[in-house]
């Protein structure tokens, strides 16, 4: 650890484990090494980066107080945890990491590893330790298949969560949810006793840049399992939610949304190892568990729509 620890301290980038995906790390006070998280993932400057940090002290680096008026209650609630927050930037904030915008994002990750690393490193910009285009990695090995074989990560296993956070943007009059994840609409609306709105990114300008970049999808093509399909056909990775079955290309996640979640990046990198035609998935509804729509979110996106 403490190799890693001076690496950023140097100005250099490690990969480390959250309870969602492994991030990409880098002091979010140093603008050559956040130039190096761009340059190494290939990611469009206009797509801002997450503030990552390990106690509540850090966000006065980053923001002004009072805070958001929803903020100390999620706070509070969800952290550490999958929920990313924005909220107005202090004017000190490096225009790398918000991509010029007038806001910063937040958050605090619920892993050992990833809280012990930050104490010793100060707050880290972390986006998704893949390269652009590829699926986020839930496993220190995915991490090496993007960037090479002695790229710096440390090893946490693989993740809990397996879906990137949350991200809540409390700028807007109404809470306003701007990528699913794990945390739910209802769980943040239940804690505020407040309504919550989700932005479908459907606007040329949108309020959360990432959303609008093409997504990761496999050379398989991925699509929801209908009437037609035959599930014999052994060119297909099936994804059967309500199944127990399992065989090598059928997987039953006999109604268990989480593990699914869990595993969905790395069923995608291992359907393009595998060389299969196409990923099959069987269709479900948004409320059928919390992590539901976060992960028909991405699955659309992997669709292409
Ligand atoms: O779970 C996660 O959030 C992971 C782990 C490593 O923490 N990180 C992650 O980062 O997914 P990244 O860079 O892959 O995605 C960050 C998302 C992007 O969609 C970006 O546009 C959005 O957060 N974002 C960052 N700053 C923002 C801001 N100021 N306003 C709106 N959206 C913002
Ligand atoms: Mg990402």
């Amino acid at each position: 650890m403490q190799n890693y620890v001076s690496q950023i301290k140097e100005g250099g980038i490690v990969a480390f484990p959250t309870e969602t995906v492994y991030g990409l790390g880098a002091s979010a006070t140093n603008p050559s090494a956040i130039a190096k998280v761009f340059e190494q993932k290939g990611r469009p400057s206009d797509n801002p980066l997450i503030v990552h940090i390990s106690s509540i002290d850090q966000l006065s680096d980053f923001t002004n107080y009072p805070l958001p008026k929803f903020a100390p209650q999620l706070m509070e609630k969800f952290w550490p945890g999958p929920l990313t927050i924005v909220i107005p930037k202090k004017a000190s904030v490096l225009d790398s990491i918000t991509a010029g915008l007038d806001t910063v994002a937040v958050r605090m990750p619920n892993h050992a590893l990833a809280l012990d690393f930050i104490q010793q490193t100060g707050p880290l910009v972390a986006p998704s330790a893949n390269k652009s285009s590829r699926p986020s990695p839930t496993k220190a090995s995915h991490v090496l298949a993007d960037f090479g074989s002695s790229f710096p990560v440390i090893d946490g296993g693989p993740t809990e969560v397996g879906l990137e956070s949350t991200v809540l943007d409390l700028t807007s009059e109404k809470p306003t949810i701007l990528r699913p994840g794990s945390i739910s609409k209802a769980e943040i609306e239940e804690c505020l006793n407040s309504e919550v709105l989700e932005d479908n990114q459907q606007t040329d300008k949108p309020k959360s840049p990432g959303q609008k970049y093409s997504h990761y999808k496999p050379n398989a093509e991925v699509h929801w399992l209908t009437s037609e399909d035959e599930i014999d056909q052994d060119d297909t990775l099936f994804l059967l939610v309500n199944s127990e079955t399992s065989e090598e290309h059928i997987v039953g996640y006999d109604g268990d949304y989480q593990k699914l979640a869990r595993e969905l990046y790395d069923r995608f990198r291992q359907a393009d190892l595998h060389g299969y035609k196409k990923v099959i998935i069987e269709p479900f509804h948004k409320n059928n568990s919390p992590v539901a729509a976060a992960l028909l979110n991405r699955i659309e996106k992997a669709i292409g729509k």
